[in-house]
């Protein structure tokens, strides 16, 4: 009989640990934890509010740049965003809808930086030599010689 109340004891301590430790996680547990996943859910919104976004895609420009943006859709650079070139939306037009020019890169660099024959790149993507291709130096704005950014196909 002895040994029923010394096992007694034992389950009632652990018992109310138990009950210490669930209520204890109920108020320190933040309440959107497990939301989504193993981590506090309201964070996400959080970090999301902290930066606004700046990119909005290509499609955002064509309300004010409608040439442009035909341009594009129709060419060889319909799938290279206007903001890989002029930076982002966020930048350009600031929330309170003032507008602050975006950069335009009008050297060969810029067009180099993805032209520019190179081993590595898949033999499919189109390429060039700079200086086979280019008659004369390869310097400041050649490429816009030839090619229309906006639909580069000569
Ligand atoms: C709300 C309208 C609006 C939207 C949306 C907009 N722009 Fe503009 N953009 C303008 C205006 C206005 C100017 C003329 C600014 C000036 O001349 O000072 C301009 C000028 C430009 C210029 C020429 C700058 C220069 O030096 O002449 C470029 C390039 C440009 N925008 C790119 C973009 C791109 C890329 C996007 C999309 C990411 C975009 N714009 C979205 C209104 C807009
Ligand atoms: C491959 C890079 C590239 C992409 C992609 C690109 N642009 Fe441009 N953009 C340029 C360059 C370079 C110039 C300067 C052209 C010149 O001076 O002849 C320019 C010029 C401009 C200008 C000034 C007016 C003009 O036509 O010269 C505007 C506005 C503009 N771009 C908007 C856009 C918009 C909107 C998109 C997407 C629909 C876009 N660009 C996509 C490189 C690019
Ligand atoms: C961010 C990378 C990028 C930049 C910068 C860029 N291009 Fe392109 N370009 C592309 C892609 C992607 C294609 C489509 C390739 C395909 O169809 O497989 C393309 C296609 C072309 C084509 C058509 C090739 C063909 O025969 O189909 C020409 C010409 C061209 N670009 C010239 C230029 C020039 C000139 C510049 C600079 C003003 C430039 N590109 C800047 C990525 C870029
Ligand atoms: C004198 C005019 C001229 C200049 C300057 C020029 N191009 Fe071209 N480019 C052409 C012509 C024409 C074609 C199409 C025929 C061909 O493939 O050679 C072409 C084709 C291309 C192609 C497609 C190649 C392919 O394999 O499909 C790319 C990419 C290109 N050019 C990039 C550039 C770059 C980058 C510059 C600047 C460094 C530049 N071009 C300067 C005339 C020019």
């Amino acid at each position: 009989m002895d040994h029923a109340r010394h096992v007694f004891r034992i389950v009632l301590l652990v018992a109310i640990i138990l009950a210490v430790v669930l209520l204890a996680r109920g108020f320190l547990v933040p309440k959107s934890y497990g939301l989504y996943g193993r981590y506090r859910g309201a964070s996400v919104a959080e970090q999301m509010n902290l930066r606004p976004p700046m990119h909005a895609g290509a499609a955002a420009c064509a309300d004010c740049h409608e040439d442009q943006a035909k341009k594009r859709t129709a060419g060889a650079h319909k799938n290279v965003s206007c903001e890989i070139c002029h930076g982002p939306l966020g930048a350009h037009v600031k929330a309170d809808g003032s507008v602050v020019k975006p950069p335009i890169d009008r050297s060969f660099t810029l067009c180099a930086r993805c032209h520019r024959k190179i081993e590595g790149r898949p033999a499919k993507f189109p390429q060039v030599v700079l200086d086979q291709h280019v008659n004369g130096p390869v310097e400041g704005k050649v490429c816009l010689q030839c090619h229309d950014p906006h639909s580069p196909k000569p």
